[in-house]
């Protein structure tokens, strides 16, 4: 099968020094990428700028915004037969990008920013995707509730929940526990590493007949 997967943080840029960006490691993505590749499919990863190396034998396109990353997957998607976003794609963007170094004035300041596009919520709806769905859901409360609200708002096969308040998972960790919601039924993974969730994950994209 060939796979298409979303890693890691996107960076939104204000000026030539600074940017606005989240908290990702990117662990989860590249851990999928490997597992899928490991079980011998293909595999196309999109990431935004990590401190990680791309798994042996997987495809890669690095992207730095939302709208490459956006661009990137629209483009890519001929052929795919599973996509899964996990990157933590920048919400808002700075309205404006100055070309110079904006300097300090005074003792506040305002920024303006505006939507980035939405990859996962174009997948049906904008890109006419066929194949298998899966997104992530970052929460810090209600992890369930969000994530089947997200499954439902943007058409997927699968989100996989996950509680970023606490700090011995998710975020910046190693570890992670993550409660897999389908459209009829939940399953709670044990707390484990993120290649053996990854595994989970690419066990059930692969059995998931999408929608
Ligand atoms: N995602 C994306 N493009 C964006 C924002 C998010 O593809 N511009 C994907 C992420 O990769 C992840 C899922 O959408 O798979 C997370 O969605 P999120 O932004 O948290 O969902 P919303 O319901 O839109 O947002 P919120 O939690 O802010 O209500």
């Amino acid at each position: 099968m060939r796979f298409l997967i979303t890693a890691g943080p996107t960076r939104e840029p204000l000026d030539p020094a600074r940017y606005l960006t989240n908290r990702s490691s990117g662990r989860m993505g590249y851990a999928l990428a490997g597992a899928a590749r490991h079980d011998g499919h293909d595999v196309l990863l999109i990431s935004g700028p990590t401190t990680l190396d791309v798994p042996p034998g997987v495809d890669f396109i690095q992207v730095e915004t939302a709208q490459q990353m956006y661009d990137a997957v629209r483009d890519m998607l001929d052929g795919v037969d599973v996509a899964i976003l996990t990157a933590a794609v920048a919400d808002y963007r700075p309205v404006a990008y100055s070309e110079q170094k904006i300097k300090k004035q005074g003792e506040r300041m305002v920024l303006e920013l505006e939507r980035t596009p939405d990859i996962l919520g174009s997948m049906r709806s904008v890109f006419g995707f066929k194949g298998t769905l899966i997104g992530f859901a970052a929460e810090t409360q209600d992890v369930e509730s969000y994530a089947r609200g997200k499954l439902e708002r943007k058409q997927c096969d699968m989100v996989v929940g996950n509680d970023v308040s606490r700090s011995d998972i998710g975020f910046d960790s190693r570890e992670n526990e993550v409660v897999l919601v389908f459209p009829d039924h939940v399953e709670y993974l044990e707390k484990d590493t993120k290649e053996h969730i990854a595994m989970h994950i690419i066990e059930h994209a692969t059995i998931i007949r999408p929608k």
